[in-house]
Formats: C-alpha cells, structure tokens, sequence
C-alpha cells in the first residue's frame, strides 16, 4: 500500500527501479555495498530503496550512522525491525522480544559474565581446543605425521567455524555444551542456524521445512540449557567462569531474577551472535594473513618476541600479554575494517525522523528531508570504513594504519557508551561512539557487547595457529558472499600449510 502514496516534497530520493514490488532486492541482495556506494554517487548521503514492499531508507557516512545508531529510541526501533527473525531463533523474552530497557539490562547481566577473570582462564582453554584439534582433526594430517617438509591443505572457513563454536562453548558456553557438542548440539545448531537467513527476515511465516526445523531445534536447545541450569541447581553447583552462572546471580532492577527461560534464551542469543561474526572474522583475518607472507612472518616474530624463552620454545599466552601484542591487535583491527561481518544494520521508524541539511548536502542543501514513520532505516558502517575521505588507500589491507594512532583511538573504539567524547583517525576530530568512520561492532544503544571476547577468541585461535604451523594461500583472498546474513568469504578458502620446524610443545 505504501507504493501508491504519492510523493511528499520532503520524501528522500526514491533509488529507480523497474519492478514495483521487488524493488532493488537484486542489486542490494547481491552485494550492498557496491549498490550503496553507486546509489550514494547518484542520490547523496540519504536515499531509499524498496525492498520486497518495504522502504528502506539508507544514511551513510558517520553523519548517517550517528543519525541511525545515536537515533531516538521515540524514532528508531531495533526490536521492531528485527523481533521476526531472531524471536524464533532466540526465544521469548530476551533481546528484541521484551522492551529496550530490559534488553539493556540483559546486555548488563552479560557483561558480568565477560569479565576480565574470566578471560583471563578462557586464553588457556581456547589454546588447548586448537592444539587438540591440530592433533585429531583429519583435515590436519600432514600436521599430525609430525613432517615438516610435507604441505596439507585445509579449508579455513569450515574448520574455523569448527573451532569457534569449539572454543566458544568450552568458554561462555560451559563444559556440559561443549560436552554434548558431538552428541546432537552441532546438529540442532545448525537446524537453529538454517533458520537465520536473509529469507528468513524478508519472509518470516513461509512453510518451509527448513523454518520448522529451526522451531524443532529452538524447542530442543532452549529445553537443554533448563536441564543444565536444573541439574546445576539441584547439585547446587556453580561453575565459576561460564556464562549460565553469571546470569543465575543476577537481577533486574525490580528485583526479579532471570526466569531459566530468559537465561535459556540468552544462552542461544550469544551463540548465534558470537558464531558467524567471529567465525567470518577469523576467516579474513588468517587469509590476508597467509596471504600477505611478511605480515605472516611479523606475526610469528611477535610470538617470539614476547613469549620466547632461553631454550628456543614459547612459553604460553596469557590474557594479559596477548592484549599487548601490537600487530596481532592492529590485524584485527584491520580485519574488521575491510571486512565487517555485518553489512546492514536496520531500525524500523516509529516517528517521523527529520534529517539535518548537513546530511543531504551537497545535493539537496535546501532540502529538509522527512523519513516517515513505517520506513526501515539502514546503516552501513562498512561504506564508511571503505572511504577515502576517512582512510588513505581504503582498499588495501595494511594493519600498520594502526600504528599511526596512538593507543588512544583504540581505547576509545572499545568504549561501550557513547560518550560524545571526541577523537582524531588522523583526518579530524570525530566523535567516538555512533558519529565514527570505523563502526564494525555497531556504536550506541544497541551496540556490541561482544568486542572484548571476539579479540580473545579471534586472537588466540591465530596466535596458536601461528606459533604452530607455516602457512600460504595458493588463491588470492576472495570476493565477499553476501547472500548469508552475515557477509562470508566465497568458496572454501583454501590454505596450504606444514608443520613449523621446532616441534616443541610451547
Ligand atoms: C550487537 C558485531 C561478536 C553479542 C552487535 C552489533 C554489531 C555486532 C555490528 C550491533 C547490531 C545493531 O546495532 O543492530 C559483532 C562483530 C563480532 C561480534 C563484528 C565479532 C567479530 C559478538 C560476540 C557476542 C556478541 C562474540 C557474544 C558473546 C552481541 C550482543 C549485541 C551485539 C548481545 C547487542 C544487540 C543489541 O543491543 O541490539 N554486534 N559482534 N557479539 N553483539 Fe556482536
């Protein structure tokens, strides 16, 4: 109904399409940013789109991200938006399925969980998963025969995404996860996961097998998490350093505690928003890695530099050395910049939003533009973090930008609140939370909570990897898949790697 309204004067630029109902699905289906930076050379800053009968209305720039990330929660609503797709995968109750404030007070009782002594047991555990899996997974043999002249090959995305979801449930998840990860947990993961796509989003109640299998698996994994947290409490055990016991000693303002639903239901949403994000990442991370040999070869230096011991071996990481490892921090950094995993974030409008002239100039100074209630409005960080007017060569991968900053910048990135408080990339002042050029964790309310694990995880899986094998790419680094929720590498990702010579274990 909306496609016959007529034309208000203060509407945004309409993309041109041929199709009424389709809209641009195409072009932005296939990949957004290209279409974004065509429609922003064309339109300016704001413009909207139609989606499948949906208008969408795009800002971009660190004005257009503040305008939708730093929006008004009377204007902008992310449940609205999102509540279709991830309630059936999460579950009632949590994250977009209950109020703003509850979901920032459930953001609260997960941040106790991500706490500093946490992370500090997680670096162990997670080196442990990776060297257990370098010694039993077969896609590792040449590793295993203990050759150091012999080359294997194997497929980074898929055997990494293995590993996150190894190391994420033997850490935040807890052991009983990890325990029962090859006895049906991967399996209903995956059913969850099938349910977490695009069509999901546009088309939420079609009846598909795939949509009732992901209900069959949300039932079944929300049920096993209530069995873990009964047998907990009937034991009267807390595990000290997971996650399930952090949120069973919490409480909300009013006094409630956490129903074992809720925490059932946090439970999924973690995993689902940890496991792509970080897996992708990780990904990217070790292809320009493999793919760049003095970089690869600057990264092991780092190893040895700080962890080398008089007999030649490594000794092993910590949490607390690992967050002053430079090029390790500058790499993922990097990573994030040219890769974020999420492309599009999206607010449904609640109330008409005015948009300053400052950001429909130059095209349409005069202009000031509404964006009506009923519209999607989307940000796209990732057009920003590709930007010349923010970065010099934004195309290259090139950690050592990061070095030019002083540690400053990046202290004020991990920020969580937005504190209006202002910092230089080197090209002015900006401010550092929703108004900033380099977004990949989102910025404002809604913001990550994830940041601090996502480096952990991300780094001591490449670290371990690093210290123990030598690696190259017989491809270059490949193009982006957009047609997943979260943007992937395309095709398998090979990587050619063989033993390093000092088989000691470190
Ligand atoms: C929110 C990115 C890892 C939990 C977000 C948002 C982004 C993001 C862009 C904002 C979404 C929006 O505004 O609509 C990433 C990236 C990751 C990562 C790039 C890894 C490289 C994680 C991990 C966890 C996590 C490991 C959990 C342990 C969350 C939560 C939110 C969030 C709870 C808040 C949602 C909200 O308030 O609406 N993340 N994430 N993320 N992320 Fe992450």
């Amino acid at each position: 109904s909306q496609l016959l309204i007529s034309k208000n004067p203060n509407d945004p630029p309409l993309v041109f399409h041929w199709l009424p109902y389709v809209g641009s699905a195409v072009q932005y289906g296939t990949d957004p940013i290209n279409f974004f930076v065509r429609c922003q050379k064309k339109y300016g800053n704001v413009f909207t789109f139609v989606l499948f009968g949906r208008r969408v209305t795009v800002a971009l720039g660190p004005k257009g991200n503040n305008l939708i990330l730093g929006g008004k929660l009377s204007e902008v609503s992310a449940e609205e938006a999102y509540t279709h797709l991830t309630t059936p995968v999460f579950g009632a109750g949590v994250v977009y399925d209950c109020p703003n404030n509850m979901l920032m007070e459930q953001k609260k009782f997960v941040k106790v969980g991500l706490s500093i002594e946490n992370f500090r047991q997680y670096v162990g555990m997670i080196v442990n998963e990776v060297e257990d899996f370098l010694d039993t997974d077969p896609a590792f043999f040449q590793y295993q025969t203990g050759d150091i002249n012999e080359w294997g090959k194997f497929p980074a995305y898929k055997k990494l995404a293995e590993l996150i979801i190894l190391t994420a449930s033997r850490t935040l998840q807890g052991h009983e996860v990890r325990e029962s990860l090859h006895k049906g947990f991967a399996d209903r993961y995956h059913d969850l996961d099938g349910g977490f796509t695009p069509l999901n989003f546009l088309f939420p109640n079609l009846p598909l097998a795939s949509y009732r299998k992901r209900d069959v698996s949300h039932k079944a994994m929300s049920d096993f998490y209530i069995s873990i947290i009964e047998k907990r409490r009937q034991e009267n055990r807390i595990e000290e350093g997971d996650m399930l016991s952090a949120l069973s000693q919490q409480t909300y303002k009013d006094g409630r505690p956490l129903t074992d639903r809720e925490m059932a239901h946090i439970m999924i949403a973690l995993l689902m928003a940890g496991q792509h994000t970080s897996s992708t990442s990780t990904t990217w991370c070790l292809l320009h890695v493999v793919a760049n040999p003095e970089i690869a070869d600057a990264l092991y230096k780092e190893q040895v530099e700080h962890f080398g011991q008089d007999d030649g071996s490594l000794a092993s990481l910590t949490y607390e050395e690992l967050k002053t490892l430079p090029l390790l921090d500058a790499v993922i950094r990097e990573t994030l910049r040219t890769h974020p995993p999420i492309h599009s974030i999206m607010r449904k409008v609640i109330s008409d939003i005015v948009v300053p002239p400052t950001l429909s100039a130059p095209r349409d100074e005069n202009r000031t533009y509404i964006i009506p209630k009923g519209h999607f409005v989307l940000a796209s960080p990732a057009v920003s973090h590709m930007d010349a007017a923010y970065w010099k060569d934004p195309e290259e991968f090139d950690p050592y930008r990061w070095f030019d900053q002083s540690g400053a910048a990046a202290a004020a990135l991990d920020s969580y609140d937005n504190g209006g408080d202002k910092i230089d990339y080197g090209f002015g002042q900006v401010s550092k939370g929703t108004e900033s050029p380099y977004q990949p964790f989102g910025a404002g309310r809604h913001r990550c909570i994830g940041e601090q694990f996502a480096y952990l995880q991300i780094g001591t899986v490449i670290s371990t990897l690093i210290r123990r094998l030598e690696m190259r790419i017989e491809k270059g680094v490949p193009e982006h898949n957009y047609q997943t929720l979260i943007t992937q590498p395309q095709g398998e990702c090979g990587v050619l790697y063989r033993r390093r010579p000092d088989p000691k274990k470190n």
